[in-house]
């Protein structure tokens, strides 16, 4: 094989925010070696998929996908399969990748995306099999080459890894334990983009509220000490030209006075907050290691609301985690009817090899879950749309991000996360402009352009 064959490559990426944000790298590395997107797996000479493990429906979908290329691999044998991600932190599937999946010809985890650059020309030059995937980060990411998705909103990472050892998950052995960048490196990469053009951020992190980096080197800050996420916020927000910022996730044991103090206070830092609940059992709480109970859960939840106008918030919900009876299902469920959030995501309990909740005896039977997942569904679906009337008639700011595939109307989103639909032209995609919201449809208004210039 040569460098010469290789032209194109796809990178299909699974998961959270972060993977997509890698991802961004990843492609970087790729452009800056000459080679070009193409939209199909198929054609691609290399495909490199960015995986996800947090729950086992991820790793199927990583087996269905190298299972459909298998035709074209055979049709181009100088095609290069690559797998990264958090899935290639566990052992067992990379040694089940490599005895059934011949065709993968490069493995790597996620502690070297910064080595991606050279293990892909040892690939092309070698035409041998690499796999290289370290148990820990050895020091905290180099700033990487980019290609991003979209011109005008990218994410950032602010921290990788996470030390909460929630019972349930899988993260904190796949993404290794928390590691904060310096201030000063992230707002550099901040005002970088925002001179390419990027007008939204998003700040990313396993738990964004435990960010506990320096100030850096050439930062100004008060004084030198550990910066807490909240005075990052609050720096990032100073930033000339930022015109929205986001972070994702929050745990609820950290989320401070302070960090909502800061919100209060920048305009520029978007009313949504998405603060994981996980269950409405004060004893599901405890055994998921979470750190808080229903109580203070819902006190936050109060503060949030009584202090930022318009805050949008949303959660993700576990059902059948071990141990979980009729009864703290139904705490769950009147958690939900409580908060009234403006999105929930729920989820099946996954048994992930290695955490403790794997470990517990009492684990619920498959056909309870279901049964159950059904009804959190339908109090979900029920739940929603409550929050939205109070919007209907006002008009907002609206990030104009792009066009719905079905209506072929533009859609943007509010500052609280809501999407919005209405006519106007594409010219508009990547700015801000009010909008009118006219009605209300449950997850999304339509509306009504009133201003094209902000
Ligand atoms: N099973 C089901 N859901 C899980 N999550 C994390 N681990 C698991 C698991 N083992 C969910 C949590 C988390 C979201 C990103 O994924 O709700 O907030
Ligand atoms: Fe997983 Fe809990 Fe860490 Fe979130 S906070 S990544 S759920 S261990």
């Amino acid at each position: 094989m040569s460098i010469k064959e290789i032209k194109t490559y796809k990178i299909v990426t699974f998961g959270c925010q972060m993977n997509a944000r890698d991802s961004e790298k990843l492609a970087g590395i790729l452009e800056d070696k000459g080679f070009s997107e193409v939209a199909d797996e198929d054609t691609a000479d290399i495909v490199i998929f960015n995986t996800c493990t947090v729950r086992e429906n991820a790793n199927q979908k990583l087996y269905g996908h190298i299972g459909q290329l298998k035709k074209s691999y055979l049709e181009n044998k100088n095609k290069i399969i690559g797998i990264c991600g958090c899935m290639m932190q566990e052992k067992d599937e990379v040694e089940k990748i490599v005895e059934k999946y011949p065709q993968v010809k490069l493995i790597f985890g996620t502690h070297n995306i910064d080595e991606f650059g050279d293990l892909i020309d040892e690939v092309i030059y070698t035409n041998k099999k690499v796999i290289k995937v370290y148990d820990e980060a050895e020091n905290i990411e180099k700033t990487l080459p980019t290609k991003r998705v979209f011109d005008f909103k990218c994410g950032i990472n602010i921290m990788f890894g996470c030390n909460n050892f929630c019972t349930y998950c899988i993260v904190p052995y796949v993404r290794g334990r928390e590691r904060s960048r310096d201030v000063d490196s992230i707002v550099s990469e901040i005002k970088k983009v925002v001179a390419e053009g990027v007008i939204e951020i998003m700040l990313l992190g396993q738990n964004v509220n435990s960010y506990s980096g320096k100030a850096g080197d050439s930062y100004k800050f008060n004084d030198n000490n550990k910066v807490t996420f909240p005075e990052l916020l609050n720096e990032v927000a100073k930033i000339d030209g930022l015109k929205r910022i986001r972070f994702m996730t929050s745990h609820p044991k950290d989320l401070s006075d302070e960090l909502i103090e800061v919100i209060k206070k920048n305009s520029n830092i978007c009313r949504h907050i998405h603060l994981p609940v996980q269950s409405g059992s004060d004893e599901i709480l405890k055994a998921m290691n979470r750190h808080y109970d229903r109580s203070a859960y819902l006190k936050v939840i109060d503060k949030i609301r009584n202090n930022i106008e318009d805050v949008g918030i949303t959660t993700d919900i576990i059902v059948g985690f071990p141990g979980e009876t009729e009864k703290d299902f139904e705490d769950t469920l009147s958690l939900i009817n409580q908060v009234s959030y403006d999105a929930v995501f729920t989820f099946e309990y996954s048994k992930r090899t290695g955490t403790k909740a794997a470990e517990m005896e009492n684990q619920v039977p498959e056909n309870v879950v279901k049964e159950r997942f059904k009804r959190l569904l339908k109090v979900v679906e029920d739940n929603s749309g409550r929050n939205v009337e109070k919007y209907v008639g006002r008009t907002m700011d609206v990030l104009v991000e792009g066009e719905d595939k079905v209506s072929g109307k533009l859609t943007g989103r509010l500052s609280n996360n809501y999407l919005v639909h209405f006519n106007g032209d594409k010219e508009l995609i990547g700015r801000i402009i009010d909008v009118k919201l006219t009605k209300s449809c449950k997850f999304y208004f339509e509306g009504e352009i009133v201003s094209k210039w902000k």
